[in-house]
């Protein structure tokens, strides 16, 4: 029921957006990473923003553009990540996680620069999981909130994408093929496949990432939200 034709889609909804690559330092002058650039959340937050919606931009590591009326947190670490995103999702309506976060860290964090010498031709490094954080924001998650991930898939995009919506308790899960260059990771489009919790799939075209973006906040407005 629209009765007013001239709300926009998201009035009145408090949408928490994480953007980037966590990265995890090694030592102070090394770190681990991946190649996120942002783009697709920064995208997300800017439809978002359009459509209405009170943003918050959460960032890990890009060096892109803060978008306009948007609340930017920047953060560094996948265990920072964590925290602002619980400290955000506690009043959201809906959280959405286009963040690469890395799943491990080094074990630990030399304080002083590691050095290489005459004798180690090789090194290992050791490595801890991560919090998985929208598996922590399941368990706290309202029956009124709204939480969409991203699968950045290489192969078996769809079979490890159901598995992934499941295991994260999600409402829609972004299925994301980063094997192919121009789309994905770093490139301004991108092509991806919508996937519901009833087993229901939407695959775009290619397109920019800020079409995507519009299409996806299409989507939450009216297939989402509107059946909450
Ligand atoms: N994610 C998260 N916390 C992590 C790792 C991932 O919240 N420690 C989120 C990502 O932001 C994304 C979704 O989980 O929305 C899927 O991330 P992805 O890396 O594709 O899947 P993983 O569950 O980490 O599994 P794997 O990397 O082994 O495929
Ligand atoms: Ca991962």
């Amino acid at each position: 029921q629209h009765f007013n034709s001239g709300s926009k889609e998201l009035e009145g909804k408090r949408i928490v957006i994480t953007a980037g690559g966590t990265r995890e330092p090694l030592d102070p002058v090394r770190y681990l990473t991946n190649h996120s650039s942002g783009k697709m959340g920064f995208a997300i937050a800017k439809a978002a923003q359009l459509a209405g919606a009170e943003v918050t931009l959460i960032t890990a590591n890009t060096t892109l553009p803060k978008p306009e009326s948007v609340k930017v947190l920047p953060v560094e670490t996948a265990r920072d990540l964590l925290q602002t995103v619980q400290k955000q999702f506690v009043d959201a309506d809906v959280l959405i996680m286009a963040a690469a976060v890395a799943d491990f860290r080094p074990a630990t964090v030399s304080d002083r620069k590691i050095k290489k010498n005459d004798h180690n031709e090789t090194m290992t490094l050791d490595l801890v999981r991560n919090p998985d954080i929208l598996k922590e924001v399941a368990t706290t998650k309202k029956a009124s909130q709204i939480v969409i991930g991203f699968a950045a898939e290489t192969n078996d995009l769809i079979t490890n994408a159901e598995k992934k919506i499941k295991a994260k308790h999600l409402d829609l899960i972004v299925a994301n093929d980063v094997s192919q260059k121009g789309i994905g990771f770093s490139a301004d489009n991108n092509q991806v496949t919508f996937l519901f919790a009833n087993g229901d799939q939407q695959k775009t075209s290619v397109e920019s990432k800020q079409k995507v973006a519009q299409q996806l906040i299409h989507i939450l407005s009216h297939r989402l939200i509107s059946r909450q």
